[in-house]
């Protein structure tokens, strides 16, 4: 596998929820940057025209793009073609091969549900449009263990692991880069970056919007599967890792497996499933669905930094706001000196990850005034209004067309991770219901018992 840049982009399911709000969107923005200089090729099995095709590119810039810029995107729809198929058929990857004309090194990207992966890889080798390809597979990769496994097995069959490109937009996040390079380009963290100082950590990604139109896929995932097994484990690991010993890409997977395998696997008893009122009459969701969408969960790393450690974990739809945070909180002081309690949550380092990006650390100073007595307070470290100067996507679709994997998630760990979730998947009980617009379930509350209960994000 050489490290040239691929010199065509294919889109499984290019006419799909993923393609309308983050991939045009993200191609506009490479066209505007003058670096969309490639053939790009839709395939799906709509029968649709090119015209059809271009006026949906066009409607999804203006929606989620932040709108035409008609140079730009005169370039993507120059650049852009339809092969209609069915992923079954021969036919379809021919057709394919035909569109991709003088290319040679194409980029697959398969915005697929994960049961056609076979019959498209297996299409794209008959073909010849795997030899020097590379493929970029979305998240969930697989449904638990077994299945990751047997796809990475399916993926293997046509392309080398240094051409499988496992996608979890989290990573290519600003602010979740931030997370990795705050912590790791600043020496004061380090001495207390660990047990002796860290009482608990907490990470919340609530959103205040439902299953917005993918009920289908939500039936088939749930938020453990969507969100919990890949985003937020993947930030644990940003949060927890040793430093890495180089910038070389593999040094910084390589801790972050170590992180996810020295996870245990989860306790069912330290895990709330929640489903907001009114997912049921979603449409694609079964009337007694009981799939959840929010969980809360705790989990350990049992590393010689953080054993003892609580960990805790929560996701949710239809939840107070949309925020996604985390709050690393310090251990109190050994002493009370003065007779005035102190504010709970005194010292702690948050990072805000979305949908705007902070930083900021959290102390106890004295109110002015005869007692001894604190107030809160927080330094601000870092404030941005937007989280993503450069959309995820845009990044690591660049990424991936040159080669460079640090940013995707590898097989290891996309395994360890599949290990940590596997006992709480398919659970028997049912999710507790919430109110839309709530923080959860209140028996939440149970997981964070003596370490000051859920801190929601502002
Ligand atoms: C996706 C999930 O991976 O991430 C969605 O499938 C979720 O359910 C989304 O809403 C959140 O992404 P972001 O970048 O808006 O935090």
């Amino acid at each position: 596998m050489s490290e040239a840049r691929s010199d065509a982009l294919v889109f499984f399911g290019i006419t799909g929820d993923l393609a309308y709000k983050k991939i045009f969107p993200a191609l506009h923005n490479m066209a505007r940057r003058g670096v969309l200089d490639v053939p790009v090729i839709g395939v799906a099995s709509s029968d649709w025209s090119i015209e059809r095709l271009r006026e949906r590119a066009r409607a999804s810039v203006a929606e989620f793009g932040g709108g035409v810029d008609d140079r730009a995107f005169g370039l993507l729809s120059d650049r852009l073609q339809y092969v209609r198929g069915n992923y079954q058929a021969a036919e379809t990857y021919t057709a394919l091969r035909a569109a991709l004309g003088s290319a040679t090194r194409p980029l697959h990207y398969l915005a697929i549900p994960p049961s056609l992966f076979t019959a498209v890889v297996e299409g794209l080798g008959g073909a010849g449009c795997t030899e020097q390809a590379r493929v970029v597979v979305e998240k969930p990769f697989g449904r638990d263990l077994a299945s990751a496994q047997a796809l990475n097995a399916t993926l293997h069959r046509q392309f080398g692991e240094s051409a499988v490109f496992r996608i979890d937009h989290y990573l290519g996040k600003e602010a979740v880069q931030n997370l990795l390079y705050f912590r790791f380009a600043n020496a004061f963290l380090e001495p207390i970056w660990n047990r002796h100082y860290v009482e608990n950590i907490q990470i919340t990604m609530a959103e205040s919007f439902g299953v917005a139109g993918r009920g289908t896929f939500y039936e088939e995932t749930g938020v453990i599967r969507d969100v919990i097994q890949n985003h937020l484990l993947q930030v644990v690991g940003f949060l927890a890792m040793e430093p890495p010993t180089s910038a070389y890409a593999e040094a910084i997977r390589d801790e972050q497996a170590k992180v996810l395998r020295s996870i245990p696997p989860l306790d069912p008893a330290q895990l709330v499933l929640g489903q907001y009122a009114g997912y049921r009459d979603e449409a694609g969701v079964g009337p007694d669905s009981s799939i959840p969408t929010y969980a809360a969960i705790q989990l350990h790393v049992e590393s010689w930094r953080w054993a003892g450690v609580p960990i805790f974990v929560r996701a949710g739809k239809h939840l107070a706001r949309t925020a996604t945070e985390v709050v690393v909180e310090f251990k109190a002081p050994p002493r009370v000196v003065f007779k005035e309690a102190l504010p709970a949550m005194d010292n702690y380092v948050r990072f805000r990850l979305g949908p705007d990006v902070a930083i900021a650390i959290g102390a106890s100073a004295k109110r002015p005034g005869e007692a001894m007595d604190g107030e809160a307070t927080e330094l601000s470290l870092l404030r941005r209004k937007s989280a993503d100067e450069m959309d995820a996507y845009e990044r690591l679709l660049g990424d991936a067309m040159t080669g460079d994997a640090t940013l995707f998630a590898r097989q290891d760990a996309v395994e360890a991770a599949w290990a940590i979730v596997d006992p709480l998947l398919n659970r028997p009980e049912q999710p507790i219901a919430y109110a839309r617009g709530s923080w959860g379930p209140t028996d939440a509350e149970r997981l964070t018992i003596g370490c000051g209960g859920w801190s929601n994000p502002q």
